[in-house]
């Protein structure tokens, strides 16, 4: 066999609570929920997270289907909005405690070991009206509260755990490019939210190390990673990829992995008048509390250019993009579904990275994977979808993967988003990602060519 991984390799898929389980029974509205109630044309086809693929409902079969194509672990996460009843106090919810511990256990009686994160985009939208959300340190604490509680009732069971998913992408979303509600464009309020998530993080953690029922448990952070390339090797646009490094991947990687910002962040936020309020015994905190381990996703490298044009700060005010623009490589490859560009040599870069720059710390590819819109066309005679493209993009991914490896990366598994098609916020169900096919109207679910082949892949531990 060409490419061996390591014994014990995690061969699995990853979705989250909001985006698969469904509103049944749920109290509290998440901030996609609000959005989605008050202005469902932002979803594309009108489409919310009401029903998503129901499982919520069907997770005893969703996981007989998952160990039928080789998983030996899978990813979701907790919905803060369906587990606390009370976000002052943590009181919890019955029904969520009892679907919880049957999804662990469910998860587990099929062999799959069970990956929780605890925050994937759902901000509770009471926290937001009354305290302005990730804004706030009262929220912070509210998490560290919520995440409390979650290792008092399923630590015993559940031993890997990661605190967010992504949190640039609240930032991004939320604060800076409009695509979570509450769509506000603040840079300064960007930098204090970047900051309190890290906060929330370390105080999750140090919940974590605190609490009896996690011996023997593990707990992460799930960073989005876009290595920042530069067009070319000059001075200016080295200084714009450093930059945009910077900010969009070693403002959550440095403290989740080091214990502290990179070098200059908080020097330039100073200069521009926008740093974020901190106290040295915050910073204490999150200095003495990292992760074990990283969640790394992974879709697309950041490609970037000094900026041609000053940016219009009176028009803005100030934003991270005045230190760089995007660049588009000519003669790149793209996903024209998303207009993403396929860079599989990233995956390299990251793991070496990682080796080199983070302490060789363990890390597992978290999420990776190809949405495309209309996949139905690819639909065989027996109702199977053929998507060798898929099969293509992930098998060129696990060879750069393969590569940092056999270097000496200390990399523990590969996910794919995800194992059956999900909602997936403001494009709902337009970008089909799963190894198994969901048709929406009838709810049916099917196993695509790719879930055969990951099959293989994962019980030769290799292809
Ligand atoms: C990932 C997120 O970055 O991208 C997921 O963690 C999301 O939550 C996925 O669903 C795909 O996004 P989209 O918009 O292409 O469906």
């Amino acid at each position: 066999m060409k490419h061996k991984f390591p014994e014990n390799f995690w061969w699995g898929a990853a979705t989250s609570g909001p985006q698969s389980e469904g509103r049944f029974n749920k109290k509290h509205r998440s901030v996609f929920d609000y959005w989605y109630d008050t202005e469902p044309d932002a979803f594309f086809d009108r489409v919310g997270p009401n029903v998503a693929s129901n499982f919520y409902n069907s997770f005893r079969e969703d996981f007989k289907m998952m160990k039928s194509i080789g998983f030996n672990s899978f990813r979701t996460s907790i919905q803060w909005t369906r587990l606390i009843k009370d976000f002052e106090t943590a009181e919890v919810e019955a029904d969520a405690v009892r679907f919880y511990n049957e999804v662990i256990d469910e998860c587990i009686s099929n062999g799959m070991i069970p990956v929780m994160n605890l925050h994937h985009f759902d901000l509770p939208v009471e926290l937001y009206e009354k305290y302005g959300g990730w804004e706030s340190k009262h929220v912070v604490d509210l998490f560290a509260k919520y995440a409390k509680v979650c290792f008092d009732l399923f630590g015993d069971r559940v031993k890997h755990w990661t605190t967010f998913n992504e949190p640039i992408v609240i930032v991004q979303g939320e604060y800076l490019n409009q695509f979570h509600y509450p769509n506000i464009v603040d840079g300064k309020k960007a930098v204090q939210v970047s900051y309190n998530l890290n906060l929330a993080s370390a105080k999750a953690i140090e919940e974590f190390k605190k609490n009896e029922n996690n011996k023997g448990g593990r707990i992460g952070i799930v960073l989005n990673l876009t290595p920042a390339y530069p067009r070319s090797d000059s001075e200016e646009d080295l200084a714009a990829s450093d930059f945009a490094n910077k900010f969009h991947n070693r403002m959550f990687l440095d403290p989740a992995v080091l214990g502290h910002f990179p070098e200059g962040l908080a020097e330039v936020f100073e200069k521009d008048g926008v740093l974020w309020q901190s106290s040295s015994e915050e910073m204490e905190l999150i200095r003495n509390n990292k992760v074990d381990f990283l969640g790394v996703n992974f879709y697309q490298p950041l490609r970037v250019k000094v900026r041609e044009h000053e940016l219009d700060e009176s028009k803005t005010g100030w934003l991270p993009d005045k230190y760089y623009e995007y660049y588009e490589m000519p003669g790149r490859r793209v996903n024209p579904h998303k207009n993403w560009e396929i860079y599989p040599e990233a995956m390299y870069d990251i793991a070496i990275n990682i080796r080199d720059n983070y302490g060789n710390i363990p890390w597992y590819v978290s999420e990776n994977g190809m949405g495309v819109y209309g996949e139905e066309k690819f639909k065989d005679e027996n109702g199977m979808i053929v998507d060798d493209y898929r099969i293509d993009f992930v098998t060129e991914h696990l060879e750069f993967l393969h590569k940092g490896i056999e270097e000496g990366s200390n990399c523990f598994g590969y996910h794919l988003w995800t194992p059956i098609d999900c909602w997936s916020w403001m494009n709902a169900y337009r970008n089909r990602y799963g190894f198994i096919s969901l048709d929406l109207a009838t709810q049916i679910k099917t196993i695509k060519k790719s879930g055969y082949w990951f099959k293989d892949v994962a019980e030769n531990n290799g292809f």
